[in-house]
């Protein structure tokens, strides 16, 4: 299997790593932009190969998209990242010239591939990705489900004192403030989070969740990418190896949950041929509300993006 994983910063060089490490694939090229940034990372990945007994082959390429050809799965993580003050939104413009530079780059010389976009803000660039790309819905996703959950099961963990393996969690929305983490799909080696933990402390975590990136923006003066760069890696894992995983990933709704048109996170199984099934969970009415104010946000963010794009029509 080869991935191609575009953009060699933070978030893209952690990702490549995992992937090689982990061998998901048997060749991984990174694509930067900024001359020898790349070919410095992969090189770097490659000769940590003898220290941690891997062979996945790793090239880096200074915008050469023809050493892309043929990949099965491509992440796209080129952009700008947050910085202290600005918002996920304050990105759309740039990052969405990026991204759709960028994937039309990439359906040029691996058409048949599915591509998994994590550049912010996150729902929109999953849309600028789509439309340009032309593909099924099943085969252009967004990453932020895995990160922002993995990030909830991690305070639960500790609040708990329990291991982040044994919390099961879902999280739907958009990725941003208005994400929505559900409690009551929530669970702690299969026992309802609500036995085990006070409501107040529960709510404290859920804010903390939708806050979590600003929380790492402010400590590091830009944002994450460990957390980032695995929860990408783990999505490509769940398609080359098609393992029919469950996560929350980004896609655009045609009619599930009673939305159209909107790029939302919702569970769905993750296999070979991408999105292979969209779960419907059936929400109560609070729920309902949150994700109604999710959509509503990003949708405003999709409208921003098209008169950005008819503007310089
Ligand atoms: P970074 O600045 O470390 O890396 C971005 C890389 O993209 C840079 O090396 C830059 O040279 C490259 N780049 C820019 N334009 C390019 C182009 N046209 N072609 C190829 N490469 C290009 O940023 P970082 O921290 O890796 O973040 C990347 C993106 O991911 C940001 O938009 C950030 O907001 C987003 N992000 C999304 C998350 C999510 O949950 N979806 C989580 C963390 C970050
Ligand atoms: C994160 O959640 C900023 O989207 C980035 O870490």
């Amino acid at each position: 299997m080869k991935v191609t994983v575009v953009g060699a910063g933070n978030v893209g060089a952690t990702c490549a790593d995992v992937l090689a490490y982990r061998e998901i694939a048997n060749e991984v090229v990174l694509v930067d932009i900024k001359e020898g940034f790349a070919e410095g990372k992969a090189l770097d990945i490659w000769q940590k190969a003898p220290i941690n007994l891997y062979d996945t082959r790793t090239v880096g390429v200074t915008n050469d998209y023809s050493k892309t050809a043929g990949s099965d799965v491509v992440v796209i993580t080129s952009g700008l990242p947050r910085k202290p003050g600005m918002t996920r939104d304050d990105l759309i413009s740039t990052n969405a010239g990026i991204v759709t530079s960028v994937t039309e780059n990439i359906v040029k010389h691996s058409p048949d591939a599915i591509i998994i976009v994590v550049s912010n803000p996150l729902d929109v660039m999953t849309y600028a990705a789509h439309i340009t790309s032309k593909l099924p819905r099943t085969r252009v996703m967004g990453m932020a489900g895995i990160l922002d959950t993995a990030r909830y099961r991690a305070f639960l963990a500790e609040a708990l004192n329990v291991s982040p393996k044994d919390i099961q969690a879902v999280l739907m929305g958009g990725h941003g403030d208005t994400m929505v983490p559900l409690p009551r799909y929530t669970t702690v080696g299969g026992i309802p989070v609500t036995e085990l933990i006070d409501e107040e402390t529960l709510n404290a975590i859920v804010e903390r969740t939708k806050n979590g990136g600003g929380e790492l923006v402010k400590l590091m003066g830009t944002s994450a990418w460990y957390a980032p760069g695995s929860a990408a890696a783990q999505m490509v894992e769940a398609i080359v190896r098609d393992q029919r995983r469950v996560f929350p990933v980004c896609v655009r709704l045609e009619g599930e949950y009673g939305i159209d048109g909107v790029y939302l996170g919702v569970p769905v199984i993750l296999g070979k041929n991408g999105i292979e099934r969209i779960i419907a969970l059936d929400l109560n009415e609070d729920e309902k509300q949150l994700l109604e104010t999710s959509r509503g946000h990003v949708k405003e963010v999709m409208d921003a993006l098209d008169n950005i794009n008819a503007a310089k029509a």
